[in-house]
């Protein structure tokens, strides 16, 4: 479902940003004595040159971090010429094209064990880092925010640990974040939804929070939260992200909530998952307005009423999964759509449903969704409008 481009286009992009930051810095020159160019020259001098006197820096640090390189893939990190190191990326500064810098590390899929040294904060060029699926440990350098240019940091499926990396909202031109499958733990910084992001992945780690109500600030086009264990319910202001949102997965988060009607407004969206939760109500007729929906699985959650119609109309619908609730109408467009999944619900006439015991006990107990909105209200003596747990058998 994600797309995630090859690095010769990411390389690109990186060219293009490297570009957009010459007019920028053309612009400092000669504030502090130095030119920019001159301060990246001695920058270059410094990785490419002077490491050997230095001994202790950039890659080399990073090189004696390292525990376990098992493919053998930084066999090559020797001697001065950091750019012809496999994973290192050097590219021409656009304001002085005899300037070269590290611009890019990708060290992807190579099963390397050991952690980030501080001294990666050295390289003040880098626009792309990428260490996915490796065995890096510890915590994320606090120096990174040094890294003024950075636009995409992938340090997804690795054994990352302790508190979200809040270093990463301080680096001013990232675009992209991924820290998926890892095990940071703790709270969400609501300040991750005001940064001008593109794409957030932060699911397979142990944070928990509630969404905040900011998250409609948020302008990216792809954002993954699923299986954390994020609580409580799923904020309106969702529909604020209508002129950019592509794809939002919650999965596995523990929202229990009625669905705002303001989704209605998210007609960029084409994937919307929020399987497995403890999600409430009806689903909105509004859903039936997101003319771009292609997939969207709302299975394993407490839903009820009757599927509206417009849903299943939906143009580009191709594959729309909502077993595992309490539904209890389902109309005749809906088995049209290509891949559907309606098992485990109250649907008369339809194979494979819950038992009349499940369906009566559930559903004796409407849902009032008056008190399942966002913000939740604080919780008072009796439940008025509380569901029976979800059946077990
Ligand atoms: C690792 O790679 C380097 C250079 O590519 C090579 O010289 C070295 O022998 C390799 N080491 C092993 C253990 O294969
Ligand atoms: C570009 O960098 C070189 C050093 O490699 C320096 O000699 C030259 O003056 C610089 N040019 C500009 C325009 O800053
Ligand atoms: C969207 O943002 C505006 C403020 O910019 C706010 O007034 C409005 O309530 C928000 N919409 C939703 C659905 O939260
Ligand atoms: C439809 O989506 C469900 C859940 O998201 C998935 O398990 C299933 O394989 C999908 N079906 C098709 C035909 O893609």
């Amino acid at each position: 479902m994600m797309r995630r481009s090859s690095i010769t286009e990411k390389l690109h992009l990186l060219f293009l940003f490297l570009i957009s930051f010459a007019a920028a810095r053309a612009a400092a020159f000669s504030s502090h004595g130095l030119t920019d160019a001159e301060a990246g020259f001695i920058r270059r001098r410094q990785l490419l040159y002077y490491v050997d006197e230095y001994g202790d820096r950039g890659e080399r640090a990073w090189k004696q971090t390292i525990l376990s390189d098992p493919h053998n893939f930084t066999g090559s990190w020797v001697g001065p010429n950091v750019c012809s190191y496999h994973g290192v990326f050097c590219a021409q500064l656009p304001c002085n094209r005899s300037l070269t810098v590290v611009a890019g590390i990708d060290l992807n899929h190579a099963d390397i064990a050991g952690y980030l040294p501080e001294e990666l904060g050295l390289l003040t060029d880098l626009a792309l880092f990428h260490v996915n699926s490796n065995r890096f440990c510890g915590t994320v350098p606090q120096k990174l925010r040094q890294l003024t240019r950075l636009f995409e940091i992938d340090l997804s499926n690795n054994r990352f640990a302790g508190k979200f990396p809040r270093v990463l909202l301080e680096l001013p031109s990232l675009k992209f974040l991924d820290i998926r499958f890892n095990e940071f733990e703790g709270g969400v910084p609501r300040e991750l939804f005001d940064k001008p992001l593109d794409a957030i992945f932060i699911n397979h780690n142990r944070l928990a929070f509630d969404i905040p109500d900011n998250i409609g600030n948020s302008p990216v086009s792809v954002i993954v939260l699923a299986n954390n264990r994020f609580r409580g319910c799923l904020p309106a202001s969702l529909g604020n992200m209508s002129n950019t949102l592509n794809e939002i997965i919650l999965m596995d988060n523990g929202l229990r909530s009625c669905l705002p009607p303001e989704i209605g407004l998210l007609r960029k969206l084409t994937v919307f998952d929020i399987s497995f939760n403890q999600l409430l109500g009806p689903l909105p007729e509004e859903i039936g307005r997101m003319v771009s929906l292609e997939q969207l699985d709302v299975a394993h959650n407490l839903l009820s009423g009757r599927i509206p119609e417009s849903i299943c109309h939906l143009p580009h619908l191709q594959n729309f999964t909502f077993s595992y609730n309490f539904f209890t109408g389902e109309p005749p467009s809906c088995l049209k759509v290509q891949s559907f999944d309606d098992r485990r619900n109250c649907l008369p006439e339809r194979p494979l449903q819950r038992s009349v015991k499940q369906c009566e006990s559930f559903l004796w107990h409407p849902v009032d969704c008056s008190w399942f909105r966002c913000p939740l209200p604080p919780v008072v003596g009796v439940s008025y409008a509380s569901p029976p747990p979800p059946p077990l058998h």
